[in-house]
């Protein structure tokens, strides 16, 4: 084929992606004010175990969360329920990032707690799918990804808002090989999903006497995408005069986050997909390494909770899953109690996270059979908890 054809097909594709982009954006316009938990009869949250170490990181958080809300369970207000299939195994099979039967089953629960899934990459023995956290958030519209950071010993105490549905993940299993040379990604920025990030970053600092929301993004160079998403920043700033708002390039601010006598000074940090992906990893290794963090995917409708760390396949290949840290999950599960409304319970099991991994520190997790395993750690934890209750 001569070049000029390639292109045109290139062309053609393009113009595809531009169409549900376009679409996306429709959506965006339609879409409602965030649900109201408070007045639900029932709250269904949806368990998915995923792979590698999910299944049994996520049956801990359970086990603890179940503890948490055990009247609420009694009476049925709070319903838990199991979603098989979310598996690498079934979604090879069915050749779908998520399973269309399992998705299905996600849509019907208000909030899930998921278990990393294994994203498969070139080489793997599985189809090249789409990560089934990325699929998840574009489907259910998490467009926030929260991800808070603390280490109060070191005044440390960051929240990142991530985009969650735009920037390079919005058609990042879509570029296009032009030639057999030539290949293109694309990185989608839009007005609607720019300012609702923006909005919900602003809007925490303001519910919790943050007085300053910083931006990150490289629009230097990446004059368009991250140009706008910093030129809506400035704007919504202007509607928050008691924060300060200030902005960072991506470089700079990795830099930073080492640097001891500056980093406690940010406090909400808000930016596009792709840094908040690779920053967030850095701000967790402060805190003790990713196994340690949990994450919050916000959207108007529905809410996912999930660690920030892959499967581990090669500690279950180990048989070392048991000992695998429950802690990212667990901590997702109190972001999952603080979403629905129950503050109370979250700041108990935060206060707990606290004692069992920081001041007293009766076990010790390391990964192998050194350490304890996950369910000694939340059996720990849950009498913690107890203990402070009486
Ligand atoms: C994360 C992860 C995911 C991402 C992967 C597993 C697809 O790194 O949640 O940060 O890139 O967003
Ligand atoms: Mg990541």
């Amino acid at each position: 084929m001569v070049s000029r054809e390639k292109i045109e097909l290139a062309k053609e594709r393009f113009g595809q992606l531009l169409e549900e982009q376009l679409k996306r954006v429709e959506n965006m316009k339609a879409q409602g004010d965030f649900i109201d938990y408070k007045s639900l009869d029932q709250i269904i949250i949806g368990v998915c175990g995923g792979d590698g170490i999910g299944p049994a990181i996520t049956a801990q958080a359970e086990r603890v969360l179940k503890y948490l809300l055990k009247d609420d369970v009694a009476s049925g207000r709070i319903v838990f329920r199991n979603i098989e299939g979310l598996t690498i195994e079934r979604r090879a099979e069915e050749n779908a990032a998520i399973p269309p039967a399992v998705l299905e089953e996600i849509k019907k629960c208000h909030v899930i707690l998921k278990g990393p899934t294994t994203t498969p990459r070139k080489g793997d023995p599985w189809p090249n799918v789409e990560s089934a956290n990325v699929a998840m958030r574009k489907e259910l519209d998490l467009f926030a990804n929260v991800r808070p950071v603390r280490i109060p010993e070191q005044g440390i105490d960051w929240t990142f808002y991530r985009e969650n549905t735009e920037g390079a993940y919005a058609v990042g299993s879509k570029g296009i090989h032009v030639t057999e040379d030539l290949g293109v990604d694309f990185t989608v920025v839009t007005s609607q999903g720019t300012e609702r990030i923006i909005r919900a970053a602003f809007e925490f600092a303001k519910a919790n006497g943050k007085t300053r929301v910083t931006a990150v993004t490289k629009a230097n160079i990446i004059k368009t995408t991250d140009g706008k998403f910093l030129d809506i920043f400035r704007e919504i700033a202007k509607e928050y005069p008691d924060i300060t708002a200030d902005d960072w390039y991506i470089d700079i601010m990795t830099a930073k986050l080492v640097d001891e006598k500056r980093r406690k000074d940010f406090q909400v940090v808000v930016l596009p997909n792709l840094y908040g992906d690779i920053i967030t990893d850095e701000a967790a290794e402060f805190q003790g390494g990713v196994g340690t963090a949990g994450s919050a995917n916000i959207g108007k409708k529905y809410a996912m909770f999930e660690a920030i760390h892959g499967s581990a396949p090669r500690m279950v290949l180990e048989g070392r899953d048991k000992y695998a840290d429950p802690c990212s999950m667990i901590r997702a599960g109190a972001m999952l109690l603080s979403h629905i409304g129950y503050n109370k319970e979250a700041e108990q099991l935060y206060k707990a996270l606290d004692i069992c991994t920081v001041s007293e520190k009766k076990l010790v997790i390391t990964g192998r059979d050194t350490g304890a395993t996950g369910e000694e750690f939340a059996d720990y934890l849950m009498e913690t908890i107890e203990a402070m209750n009486n």
